[in-house]
């Protein structure tokens, strides 16, 4: 999804702004995009007029490609610029789609992430009026709105209120411009994210934390409806729909991450480096959660009591791609272990299908960004029906975590890689603690099954450790050598199991572009079954436990077909099915998911790697979808 930076630095830094702009966009390129651009204030030399005019570089394709046009040094001698990673909505990605965009006057240059939904009337109205335009961007239509407003009163603020204040749908933006020699840089929000910080020379804003953190730690996140005036050293918030001049308060929020702990740390690629710091994200997660002597959990900020948690007749559970199978995952948790129904729904589809929300119900979003458009609307729309609300979120301070009452933040640390890897484990801890939290609460589990579960919680780590040898992977790697020219794959499991089927197919296509499909075990023969033929590959999840037998004998009609298995996980009668095998320790049947995901994880790594992919940025993805 598009990512957006800004910054102004004080002339005679050190810092040169063309540089922080590029290195903002990097750790925004994650994200997913198709095109990048950056727009500084340049004062030419010789000039007679005391403006600055800005100067844009913008190319299609990775931000290599911009950075080889700024070679030319054209964009050098700038103190205050924004920064663009596209991902194209309106208008296919090409240079000229690409942002920042500028108006007529080239007195501003301009970047927005969201949707103008009513940019086609407003364009014809400017058009009508002589406004000439060069890109097919909704984006330009907001550029010109602002241009023609900065033209005749001369303040940048108040040109960008006035033009947000005719546009319906949601936006990060941020504008820089001068006039008349007086520089302005200002940002607004309704919809995707975007945090602001003062830097002692400066002042930066972006998409995401993780652009900020090389610079400082002390972030302000904006909320829907704010607009911000950066200047260095001082930055004021207003609102957009408030009066000019009169400010508001945001508290500054401390991030513990460093810019360290988003860097590769040697991995080829960061999903690898994901993939091996699941332990680790295991740790954090049940750190000072845990209370073994009355095998209970407590939450840092959820702020439940045992009588709250009885009152739950329901629970709804909103998410989308890899979040939502940790959804399905918590499903069989919650209502296994805490005996309460739940429903899990996409919420592209929660938020249009007229949901009934009965009294008593929590709705329950899952989400590692915590600025999903999706997740956040039908959580928003949830609330509204009446249901209490939670997440189960990796970002504080997130918009998620802001809207929801209550918050489980999952700790996993920043997750770069666009295949969720160890956000999704992390949110299957933060499920299990729920499950047993509410079990707990509600009687459904005694104290002894109670420290029975954190029991097995503490020595997960451990297995999770067995899994993560090198030697391990290699295993691993083998296995996906064998089966590199599979024509596709299959992914089977059952019970608690069968959302880490869908869960490994969908690491698979997202990152190797092969098809794959997850399906329940027991529901092969109702369909895929037609599929199976040598060329096929099933890879079969299964654990000893209430549904082994039955997920043998869909092994079994596989193999009556041609079709070539691979053996995921603990159950020993699977393992002599298979042609291939993957071993995974034993542990209980409700924290199964949590070690078999693993090896998924992997075979997929391998796979994409062994085809030449690549893997951190897989085409047409983004890791953060902020519109809908
Ligand atoms: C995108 C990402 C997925 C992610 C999904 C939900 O599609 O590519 O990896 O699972 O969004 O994101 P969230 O941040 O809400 O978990």
């Amino acid at each position: 999804m598009c990512g957006i930076v800004g910054a102004w630095l004080n002339q005679g830094g050190t810092e040169n702004i063309t540089d922080v702009l590029i290195e903002g966009l990097r750790t925004l390129e994650y994200r997913g995009y198709d095109s990048s651009g950056i727009g500084v204030l340049r004062t030419d030399i010789g000039s007679e007029s005391s403006s600055s005019f800005v100067r844009i570089a913008r190319r299609q394709g990775r931000l290599a490609n911009l950075e080889e046009v700024l070679k030319d040094g054209s964009l050098q001698g700038a103190n205050v610029g924004v920064g663009h990673t596209r991902w194209a909505t309106h208008g296919e990605p090409s240079d000229g789609n690409a942002h920042p965009h500028t108006d007529g006057s080239n007195h501003i240059a301009l970047v927005h992430n969201g949707i103008i939904e009513n940019y086609l009337e407003l364009r014809r109205e400017l058009e009508s009026e002589g406004v000439l335009f060069a890109s097919e961007t909704d984006t330009e239509v907001l550029t010109q709105l602002v241009g023609r407003a900065y033209g005749q009163t001369g303040d940048l603020a108040a040109s960008l209120r006035l033009a947000l204040r005719r546009v319906a749908g949601y936006y990060a933006v941020a504008v820089v411009g001068n006039q008349n020699g007086a520089t302005e840089l200002v940002c607004a929000r309704q919809g995707p994210p975007l945090c602001i910080a003062t830097l002692e020379d400066g002042a930066i804003l972006a998409s995401d934390v993780l652009a900020l953190l090389p610079h400082t730690r002390d972030v302000t996140y904006l909320i829907d409806g704010d607009m911000a005036i950066l200047k260095p050293g001082v930055i004021s918030i207003e609102r957009i729909d408030g009066e000019p001049g009169t400010s508001v308060e945001r508290e500054v929020t401390h991030i513990d991450w460093d810019a360290e702990a988003a860097s590769k740390s040697g991995y080829p690629h960061f999903m690898l480096k994901e993939i091996f710091e699941q332990p680790e994200v295991l740790g954090r997660a049940i750190f000072d959660r845990l209370k073994p002597l009355e095998g209970d959990v407590e939450f840092e900020g959820a702020g439940w009591t045992s009588a709250e948690l009885n009152g739950i007749g329901r629970v709804q559970i909103l998410a989308c791609g890899t979040a939502l199978h940790a959804g399905i995952v918590a499903r069989y948790l919650i209502e296994g272990l805490a005996r309460i129904p739940v429903e899990v729904d996409f919420a592209s589809e929660y938020r249009y299908c007229d949901p009934v929300v009965s009294p008593g119900t929590l709705a329950l979003a899952i989400s590692q960004s915590g600025e999903t458009a999706d997740t956040l609307a039908a959580m928003r729309l949830a609330r509204e029906l009446g249901a209490q609300t939670m997440s189960i979120c990796n970002v504080q301070g997130s918009t998620l975590t802001r809207d929801c009452g209550r918050n489980i933040l999952t700790h996993a640390g920043p997750e770069i890689g666009v295949a969720s890897t160890k956000a999704f484990t992390a949110q299957l801890i933060a499920a299990y603690l729920f499950a047993l939290r509410l079990g707990r609460a509600r009687g459904t589990i005694d104290e002894t099954n109670g420290r029975k579960m954190i029991e097995e919680l503490r020595h997960l780590r451990p297995k999770m450790e067995q899994l993560l040898t090198q030697e391990y992977s290699d295993s691993i790697r083998a296995i996906a050598k064998r089966h590199i020219n599979a024509k596709g794959f299959l992914f089977l499991g059952r019970g608690v199991n069968y959302p880490i089927a869908l869960e490994g197919a969908l690491k698979l296509k997202e990152i190797s572009y092969v098809h794959a499909e997850g399906y329940a075990a027991g529901e092969m023969k109702h369909g895929p079954i037609a599929l199976i033929e040598p060329a096929l590959t099933t890879l079969v999840i299964n654990t000893e436990g209430r549904v082994a037998d039955k997920v043998r004998s869909a092994i079994e009609q596989v193999k009556a077909r041609g079709g070539p298995i691979i053996a995921v996980g603990s159950d020993p009668e699977s393992q002599r099915l298979g042609e291939d095998v993957i071993d995974v320790p034993k542990t209980s049947e409700w924290l199964s998911p949590l070690l078999n995901v693993i090896p998924l994880q992997l075979f997929s790594y391998h796979f994409a790697d062994l085809k030449g992919c690549d893997i951190d940025k897989p085409r047409n993805l983004a890791k953060s979808v902020t519109v809908e």
